[in-house]
């Protein structure tokens, strides 16, 4: 079948996006301004927002490092830790700035220390978004550190999602960048109350990009790259059409310096060619006309906000992704670096 050379779809947005703070966010925030038109700002800061208060000064920080004619809007979170109240849960409810509480198993990923240390101790705060209807968004690895880091997401539905979907009912939850075929597949059996965001970098690669030829720094996320098949399974439930999986890019930049080292942070920015990496993956499984749905409709429709009203296009022409980008006081090497990308992204 001949492919189009050009595509116009509704404005996506991306429902999961690192953006960090200060001169490192003024420095890649318009990258994805350009793509989005909205994102959910993770909340994850050296020093995490874990009030109302710190989403709303996070938020206004964001908007003043935006490009002057952006109309990009941040969708703010709060970050869950062992002393979230249920009356803090009120208060980001009725303040109507919190689109959804993120959900950090202590230790799991970059900055998660504060995270949560026992799930169970959680369920008045679940219970109090439940009720506020504020949807949890779940970091699903588990931390010990016995688990293989490659089995960590796995074991995570069983002992700890599983049983949040049964007690909760009626809580929304995305089960934020799945990796695996286990994870695609309790989603899709799972309740409407239970979705997914799919990051371009799982759809593209699988674990041979760190580790085959050399160990590549810049491929290494959480959770981790995986084997070929679940790439595949991932590929398919993404270009299913299937209205509770939708975009998260999970960019996540890191100075150079953090990534090239004996201890590299975990993380692959991805803003810079989002739309274009998500082309690409559904270009490859013969799906294109699904990037749509994916990408626009099923996120905004899964946290019950409006489709957004403008259209973007993407023609079929190639371009060379910048061997790096400034980031604060370091520099940034984005995904595909140096390499030159099928799809762009028309202004
Ligand atoms: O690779 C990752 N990077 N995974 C996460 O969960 C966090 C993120 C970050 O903030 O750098
Ligand atoms: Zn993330």
């Amino acid at each position: 079948m001949r492919m189009p050379d050009e595509i116009e779809i509704d404005r996506p947005d991306d429902w999961h996006l690192h953006l960090r703070d200060g001169a490192a966010m003024t420095d890649i925030v318009h990258l994805s301004a350009r793509q989005f038109a909205r994102a959910i700002i993770m909340p994850n800061l050296t020093s995490p927002v874990v009030t109302t208060e710190q989403a709303i000064e996070y938020r206004a920080r964001i908007l003043a490092a935006l490009p002057p004619d952006s109309d990009f809007t941040p969708l703010m979170t709060l970050y869950l830790t062992d002393r979230t109240t249920p009356e803090e849960i009120s208060r980001a409810h009725s303040s109507g700035a919190i689109a959804a509480c993120k959900l950090y198993p202590a230790g799991a990923t970059t900055n998660s220390d504060s995270g949560v240390t026992d799930i169970a101790r959680l369920s008045p705060v679940l219970e109090a978004m439940q009720r506020a209807d504020l949807p949890l968004l779940v970091h699903g690895e588990v931390t010990d550190p016995e688990v293989d880091i490659f089995d960590r997401e796995q074991r995570f539905i069983e002992a700890r999602l599983q049983p949040m979907v049964a007690e909760f009912p009626g809580l929304r939850i995305v089960f934020e960048h799945v990796t695996t075929a286990e994870a695609v597949d309790f989603v899709r059996e799972g309740p409407d109350t239970l979705a997914a965001t799919v990051t371009a970098h799982h759809l593209l690669f699988n674990r041979n990009a760190i580790l085959a030829g050399g160990i590549r720094p810049h491929y290494y996320c959480l959770p981790v790259l995986k084997r070929e098949r679940h790439r595949q399974t991932l590929l398919k439930a993404a270009t299913s059409g299937h209205p509770r999986f939708f975009l998260g890019t999970d960019s996540a930049p890191h100075s150079l310096g953090d990534k090239q080292t004996a201890c590299g942070c975990a993380g692959v920015f991805s803003a810079h060619a989002a739309l274009e990496c998500y082309a690409q993956a559904f270009e490859e499984a013969g799906e294109l006309d699904r990037l749509e749905g994916f990408a626009s409709h099923h996120g905004a429709d899964f946290y019950r906000l409006p489709r957004n009203a403008r259209k973007v296009r993407l023609r079929r022409e190639s371009w060379q992704v910048p061997a790096q980008y400034p980031f604060g006081d370091g520099r940034l090497v984005p995904l595909g670096a140096g390499e030159s990308m099928r799809w762009r992204l028309i202004d």
